[in-house]
């Protein structure tokens, strides 16, 4: 088949296909230990499942307005307010099916032929062959462990060119669970002010941090940039509704409408149905948020204390999100039977194998040296499979 060419410059998402070997391993009796998730594993709240349920009986079950009902934007609002300490209009959000379809709404309202879009690394999987895909340029800022896996504001100065369109920042970060200080952010948003960058700001894990000094706003600490950033978010990760598919936007005007114009000619209003839910989420109790947030602190310091224990791993602390990401570069050289492991994907590949816990290679994140464990899973399954990869590595005799 004649496929189009923009297709093959981009590949499959690597998180979502674990996803599916893990499924096929299952289907085939195999016990397997998933790492992969990159959802929580708490259910949707009561309270939001009964408002969905509610909206069905009331009949709404019908096309909505394309960005969203009034009732679910004026609940963004007020979220933004309320979290954020942020002012906008109804006619400066729009909601969308999830927060990637925000994200590749908003790179193809805002991206073309020749444009560079900055984005830190390791990254999300999906930010840049979606950048690709718009015929855009992704421009990888290298971080390291030393750097807390977070640019700075000098490396983002020399990484400014004239193509330069946009920075993408996302904190707390997935994959690392970095997040920036106040500190951090501000000498960044100084940088940006004197440009022409666009901030495309995926604030998706802002719930998910740990020390509660860092939940910082890049709007916040510096709104005279606020006709240049889209604040992109979700109900997936905060409350649990990673299938209901409703990420929103929020930003200038014109962004809004020309994510709008895109989206009515592709999959029209996002779920009726979610948006109800969604209105619930943003607007009820914030409760479970708080559950979540404490159960997941908790399991971060368990993964990474062992971790560290284990020879030749090292591991950053992450100060959000619920992903850790350990350096397991120490491991490659090392023999499985007749074959070298020689990068993230073999040892990940090895540990499926001989230790049936499916990980996220680095690879994919543009970090070959690191693999992503998410800890959104119960305490007694961190703790076998952490059991299990501690004895599969042993095996392999290095360190
Ligand atoms: C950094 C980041 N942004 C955005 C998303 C999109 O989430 P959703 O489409 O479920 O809202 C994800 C999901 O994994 C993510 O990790």
């Amino acid at each position: 088949m004649n496929l189009a060419k923009r297709l093959q410059l981009i590949k499959p998402s690597p998180t979502l296909m674990v996803t599916v070997q893990v499924a096929a391993l299952r289907r085939q009796g195999i016990e397997v230990i998933d790492f992969g998730a990159g959802e929580p594993d708490f259910d949707t709240p009561e309270h939001i499942k009964e408002a969905a349920i509610a909206a069905l009986r009331q009949g709404k079950t019908k096309y909505t307005p394309v960005g969203g009902t009034a009732e679910v934007k004026e609940a963004i609002i007020a979220k933004l307010q309320r979290d954020n300490g942020l002012t906008y209009s109804l006619q400066e959000v729009t909601t969308n099916c999830g927060g990637k379809h925000t994200l590749f709404n908003a790179f193809h309202a805002l991206f073309g032929e020749g444009d560079e879009v900055l984005i830190p690394a390791p990254y999300w999987v999906s930010y840049s062959d979606m950048v690709i895909l718009t015929g855009g340029q992704p421009q990888l800022l290298p971080t390291s462990e030393e750097t807390g896996f977070k640019i700075t504001a000098a490396q983002l100065q020399k990484a400014i060119g004239p193509q330069s369109k946009a920075l993408l920042l996302n904190s707390p970060s997935n994959p690392t669970g970095a997040a920036y200080t106040e500190n951090e952010l501000r000498q960044i948003a100084e940088v940006i002010e004197r440009s022409n960058l666009l901030v495309i700001s995926d604030d998706v894990y802002e719930k998910f941090l740990y020390d509660s000094s860092r939940c910082a706003h890049i709007l916040t600490l510096k709104p005279q940039l606020r006709d240049r950033v889209l604040l992109v978010n979700s109900v997936s990760k905060t409350y649990a509704m990673t299938g209901w598919r409703l990420g929103y936007a929020a930003g200038p005007r014109e962004v809004i409408v020309a994510i709008e114009t895109l989206q009515s000619q592709s999959t029209s209003n996002p779920n009726s149905i979610a948006q109800a839910a969604a209105v619930a989420a943003l607007t009820g109790t914030q409760e479970p948020v708080g559950v979540m947030a404490k159960e997941f602190a908790k399991r971060r310091n368990y993964v990474v204390q062992r971790l560290r224990a284990i020879p030749g791993i090292s591991c950053t602390l992450p100060e959000g999100a619920f992903y850790v990401f350990p350096r397991v570069a120490a491991y490659f050289g090392t023999k499985w039977g007749e074959k070298t492991i020689s990068s993230a994907m073999d040892l990940s590949l090895y540990l499926l194998q001989e230790a049936q816990v499916a990980l996220v290679a680095g690879e994919g994140f543009g970090s070959p040296n690191h693999v992503r464990i998410s800890y959104a899973t119960s305490m007694q399954i961190l703790e076998q499979g952490l059991d299990q990869v501690e004895a599969a590595l042993k095996r392999l005799g290095r360190v």
